[in-house]
Formats: C-alpha cells, structure tokens, sequence
C-alpha cells in the first residue's frame, strides 16, 4: 500500500488530487483540514485549524508499517491579507506565516521523526506558487511564507537523504484562492485588474488537471526531482 498525508482536502486542487488518490485501492489518505467533505473507506480525515499550531502536536500519524510509499503533502494554504504591508492586521500576518510556512515545518518535523526507521520511499511534496521567486504588492505575506516553503523543502533535503523532497508551483488554478484574488482591493492589490482578465479569458487551469499532474509526481517522484512548476511536465 501507499499512505498519503495532505493537508487541505476540502477545495481546489487538494479536494481533486485527494479524490484521484483515492481511485486507487491500494491507497490510504489522511486529510487534514478544518473542513471534511470527503467519504471514503481508504480516507480518514483529522478535523483541524492548522492555525492552532499547538493542536497539530497531538496529530498521531499511523505506522503504516507494510507500505511502499508515505507521503507528506503540503497543499492548505492561504492568500493572507491582500493588504500592503503597514495596513496589514497583526493576526492576519501571523496566520498567513503559520497556515503556509510553520505548519509545514512542524507538519515535516513529525513527519520525518515518525518514519524514520521507515523503509518506505518517503517524499514530503509542497504545493509550491509561482509567488515564491516574483515579488507582488500586497501579497507580501503570501509570497514570502511560499519563498519559505520552498527553502524548508531544499533544507530538510540537504538534511535528509533518505526523503525525496519536492517543491513545486501549480501555475494559475481556478479554484476558491483566485476567486478571494479576485475580489481585493485595488488599492491594495495594484495587479487586480490583470488577476481579473485571467479569470475573464479563461487563463486558469482546471484544479483536477493540475491534481492529475501532482498525482503523476507522487506515482514517480524521483523523475522529477528538478521540476519547479506542473506546466513543465
Ligand atoms: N489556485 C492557484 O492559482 C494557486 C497558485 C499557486 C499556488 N497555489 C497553492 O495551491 C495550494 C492549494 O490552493 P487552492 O488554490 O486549491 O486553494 P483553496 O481551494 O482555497 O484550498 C485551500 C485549502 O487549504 C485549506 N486551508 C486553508 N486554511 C486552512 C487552515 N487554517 N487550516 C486547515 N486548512 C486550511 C482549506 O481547507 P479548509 O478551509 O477546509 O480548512 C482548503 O482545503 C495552496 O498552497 C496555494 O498556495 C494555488
């Protein structure tokens, strides 16, 4: 069998990739999320804020002692406060760094302490942003937890040779984070109105295209081990 652990099963491109998982019956999958909308025998969901930081201590991940594969799946995130920095609530900066950076973190750490005598082929998967490398006013919360992301992912590689770690971006994806994109304030977000045209022209991607691509990453994760984004593949 194979184990998944992704966080963010109740939308977008979580919610697809979780149900393409689970066409598999040699699957198991343990969502983790404040909402649970999937049924399944081979899911289990951990109904959890992954802002109460402290709460994911007690997450008990299972042995999953006769598995070929575990994975760790880094895909809840949020937009943060579309808000330039100066204008920004404290709480919402802090949420946004702790929903999109150290939830992984700790996530990762619990992770790697469960199966390390694992030996299983062990791959610890972030939903990555283009966001990451380029610098947009009134994401600043946004872009630098997903830069964070990414360095935690090249980190816990140098750290760990017996995990394949990928970081890799989705491209644009219609799903609930653009529909919150698209509603901001222009004020805040100077780039609204091209954000706007992508949704208008049909520029998004399908989120269950996107998941079919992350799921054929997860079936053969070491061939890709340089990808950055899914439209490379
Ligand atoms: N859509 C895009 O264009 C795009 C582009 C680049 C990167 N991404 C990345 O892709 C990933 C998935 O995003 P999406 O577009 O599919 O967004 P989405 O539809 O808004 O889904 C976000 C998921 O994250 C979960 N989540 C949010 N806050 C949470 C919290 N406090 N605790 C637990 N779970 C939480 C949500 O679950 P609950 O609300 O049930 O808790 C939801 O299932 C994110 O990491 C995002 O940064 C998306």
């Amino acid at each position: 069998m194979r184990g998944f652990i992704i966080t963010g099963t109740s939308s977008g491109i979580g919610h697809e990739l979780c149900k393409l998982l689970l066409e598999n019956p040699d699957n198991k999958v343990i969502g983790i999320g404040r909402t649970q909308n999937i049924e399944h025998t081979n899911y289990n969901h951990i109904a959890l804020d992954l802002n109460n930081i402290s709460e994911i201590e007690n997450i008990e991940f299972p042995s999953w002692s006769n598995a070929a594969q575990i994975s760790l799946i880094h895909n809840a995130g949020w937009i943060g406060p579309i808000q330039k920095i100066g204008n920004q609530e404290l709480g919402a900066i802090a949420s946004a760094y702790i929903i999109n950076l150290v939830a992984p973190a700790v996530l990762s750490s619990q992770f790697i302490s469960m199966y390390k005598s694992s030996q299983a082929q062990k791959v610890i998967l972030s939903i990555s942003s283009g966001a990451a490398h380029t610098a947009i006013g009134g994401w600043s919360t946004y872009c630098s937890s997903k830069a964070g992301l990414d360095m935690l992912s090249k980190c816990i590689d140098e750290e760990y040779q017996d995990i394949i770690n990928l970081s890799i971006a989705p491209g644009k994806v219609d799903t609930p984070m653009q529909n919150d994109i698209r509603f901001a304030d222009e004020k805040a977000f100077p780039r609204l109105k091209e954000f706007q045209k992508y949704y208008k022209d049909g520029e998004l991607t399908d989120a269950k295209k996107v998941a079919t691509k992350y799921n054929q990453i997860l079936q053969n994760p070491k061939n890709f081990l340089q990808l950055n984004r899914v439209s490379d593949i």
